[in-house]
């Protein structure tokens, strides 16, 4: 082919309309063209006039604008939606049929497209939730078959995005990790071709991959400065999010386009969904974040907007926990547990949680992994007095009362798998395959459902004074099979079973609202959004060493808010790594987010506990500030030999600042610490907190007033001197 054929064939597209989705900063700017083809025109900042940018040209025409979603056989590009139809015809082709947008609030706008394919009766609705303020757009996609028959759904993005020449330089920073080590951070220039982030774990969410990322368009990412796009599925299962990065389709104008297209999907492995004729499916949602300051912005748009619509009580701080596991593990009875409730109350802890151990009934019980998972009755021979005299305790104490379930799981060695082996995931002809000694339930049974839920509710209902309940969840898919789902539809097993999970964390909000919830998943493999909805927090990591915690919960800061980190002490030698550190550095760095322990406290030395009890006393001071406050992170602890940051919170008038020292060399130099955030023009008073006795002030400016500017611009000159030094300082305005 010429070069001049391709112009003379270059279309020029006739705009019909085009539809803006907007937040405060943000827009994204779709277009309907002539042919009825829906098209992505822009994602980023505000224009100010769409129609006229397009109707001028240099979007539109010469090169073919990307699809909103691209379709198998509809589009060149890309294909995140495949389908095959009722007459087993594989290619699609969406056309604009109508849309609509709804004020819901002064904050929220949804736009809801619906489009149709050519030929077939498949109806696709591109849903569009403006959270104006945050500069969120939750995005779903809802599929529905009016075709003659059944169709079955092979890829089914939740979003997709198109940028098309945008920028050259994209750099794409996601958060990978496994137990013990979640959310670590890396970072990588996108170049040409395919790059995937996904977890088929099947249980959990965020091993492997957290589902969530960072895309800066100009280069590396800033915390501070720069177009930054974030991105987060909301789905506790398995998960696909595909960056494909190419030249786009056509180059009429010789000039090189490219194209990157983001999708996300529910859809990993073989998890093809078939829908009869009528029916609809819902895929998860995508939370689409914006910012043009950077990747500090992003974490405050996800954590504002995860407090206020996506987290449960997402602005009442959160009761300080004793939780017995480490402390204990299976070991303990009675008196130990009254013990430590004895421990805790001292030190001005409010809530204990029993963790582990307590269930199970003769040769079930649960004294190990090996057995009695399933069986949600409390282990009279560990525990003669039962729940109640413990609850009793505790209140005696004035602690509330709280306790571990993993209401998914089944040991083999049980009462419930003798009476109900058909109800754990498995092909029925092959051997189990033990992971931690145990089987996952198929939650796609609704009998299964119904038992999930009653396990906990019977618990909840005999023993009202149970206010906090840890939600583990231990282990992932094998064996791909549900004795439940029919033959022909073994691959929904994916969707289905987080659909019921869902259906039973909705009916125990709904019917024991008062209760808080924790996620765990072997510490942090369930850490997202779509889980988060049901839950007040969720365990970061298994790992409690306050120095690799300090990487964990700077990954976890980018996305997740604050007030949902659980964070707690533990013992040294520390269980996971085996390292000793200061015990003010243990509580400096759980202050950071949610402060626990995790501990007997009889397992210190008594000259800690007056540092115990004090620094529990500091953070009940600062706790509405760390769970409310902005976050601003100010040295990275992957850039320096340090990690610091900030929550500021404006209606305390407040900063509180966290400082870590992780590593000591001679002749190193500790820059200044500049704050951010703060009120230029305002002052601010300087302290510094959670010092041991007698120790000096690590900050040479504790107990000066000074501005906002000065503050900001010329910084704070911190003392740490030794390894694993850390500082607490408040800074109060007025
Ligand atoms: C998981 C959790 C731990 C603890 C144990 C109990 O590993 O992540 O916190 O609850 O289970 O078995």
């Amino acid at each position: 082919m010429k070069l001049n054929d391709k112009i003379i064939d270059s279309p020029e597209y006739n705009i019909e309309r085009i539809i803006t989705i907007e937040t405060t900063t943000a827009a994204l700017v779709l277009a309907v063209c002539e042919e009825k083809s829906l098209l992505t025109c822009h994602f980023g900042g505000k224009l100010d006039n769409p129609e006229k940018y397009i109707a001028s040209g240099p979007i539109v025409k010469g090169y073919e604008l990307p699809k909103a979603i691209s379709t198998f056989g509809g589009s060149e590009h890309n294909s995140t939606l495949r389908v095959t139809h009722a007459d087993q015809a594989i290619s699609t082709e969406l056309i604009y049929i109508s849309h609509s947008i709804h004020e819901i609030d002064s904050n929220r706008t949804k736009t809801i497209i619906e489009l149709r394919d050519k030929l077939h009766s498949l109806y696709v609705e591109l849903h569009y939730l403006a959270y104006i303020a945050e500069d969120i757009i939750e995005c779903w996609t809802v599929i529905k078959n009016n075709e003659v028959s059944n169709i079955t759904l092979h890829d089914y993005a939740s979003f997709e995005l198109a940028l098309s020449n945008k920028t050259a330089n994209y750099h794409l920073t996601s958060f990978f990790g496994l137990w013990e080590r979640e959310a670590s951070i890396q970072e990588e220039k996108l170049n040409f071709g395919k790059k995937t982030l996904e977890n088929n774990f099947g249980t959990w969410s965020s091993f492997g991959f957290n589902p969530a990322f960072l895309l800066s368009t100009e280069g590396k990412s800033h915390e501070d400065f720069g177009e930054v796009i974030g991105g987060a599925y909301a789905w506790t299962g398995s998960w696909k999010i595909d960056f494909n990065y190419n030249f786009n389709k056509l180059a009429h104008d010789r000039v090189q386009r490219e194209l990157l297209t983001i999708s996300s999907t529910n859809q990993s492995i073989a998890a093809d969904y078939h829908l009869q004729q009528g029916e609809s499916f819902t895929t998860p949602k995508f939370i689409l974040n914006y910012s043009d300051q950077g990747t500090g912005k992003i974490s405050r748009n996800f954590h504002r907007w995860c407090r206020k619509y996506n987290l449960r009580d997402g602005d009442s701080p959160r009761p300080i926990i004793l939780n017995s596991w480490e402390g204990t593990q299976f070991d303990f009875n009675e008196d130990v547990l009254v013990e430590m409730m004895d421990g805790l109350v001292k030190m001005g802890g409010e809530m204990f949680v029993l963790d582990d151990g307590w269930f199970g009934e003769k040769e079930f019980t649960r004294d190990s992994i090996y057995s009695g998972l399933g069986d949600w009755q409390v282990n009279r021979t560990k525990l003669p007095k039962g729940l109640d005299y413990l609850i009793d305790q505790a209140q005696q104490r004035e602690l509330s009362f709280g306790i571990w379930f993993e209401p998914e799981m089944v040991n083999p060695k049980s009462q419930l798998f003798n009476q109900h082996p058909e109800w754990v995931i498995k092909q029925p002809d092959r051997d189990n395959i033990l992971y931690r000694q145990q089987l996952v339930l198929d939650l796609s049974n609704p009998d299964v459902q119904e038992h999930v839920y009653q396990s906990i509710a019977n618990i909840l209902e005999q023993h009202p004074g149970i206010s906090y309940i840890k939600w583990d969840c231990n282990r992932s898919f094998t064996n791909f099979g549900s004795q439940y789902l029919s033959k022909d539809n073994q691959s929904h097993l994916w969707y289905d079973y987080v659909q019921g999970l869902y259906t039973v964390y909705q009916r125990i909000e709904k019917n024991f609202a008062q209760v808080i919830l924790q996620v765990c998943a072997s510490g942090g493999g369930r850490i997202d959004f779509g889980a988060l909805k049901y839950h007040h927090e969720f365990w970061a990591s298994d790992n409690t060493d306050a120095l690799q915690r300090i990487y964990i919960q700077w990954g976890l800061s980018h996305i997740y808010p604050t007030i949902a980190c659980a964070n707690h002490v533990s013992i040294c030698h520390n269980h996971q790594t085996g390292r000793t550190l200061p015990l003010k550095f243990r509580f400096d760095v759980a202050m950071s987010g949610r402060l626990g322990l995790e501990l007997k406290l009889s397992d210190l030395p008594e000259q800690s506990l007056n540092f115990v009890r004090e620094a529990v006393k500091s953070y009940k001071s600062i706790r509405n500030v760390v769970s409310t406050g902005d976050i601003y992170r100010i040295m990275s602890p992957y850039d320096t030999d340090y990690s610091i940051l900030s929550y500021l919170c404006e209606k305390e008038n407040k900063l509180i600042l966290f400082a870590y020292k992780l590593k000591h060399l001679i002749g190193q130099l500790m820059p200044m610490v500049k704050l951010k955030g703060l009120n230029a023009s305002s002052d601010y008073l300087i302290e510094e907190i959670n010092l041991l006795k007698g120790q000096l002030p690590h900050c040479q400016q504790n107990g000066f007033v000074m501005t906002g500017r000065d503050l900001m611009n010329k910084g704070l000159r911190l003392n740490l001197a030794e390894e694993y030094d850390s500082a607490v300082i408040v800074f109060t305005c007025g």
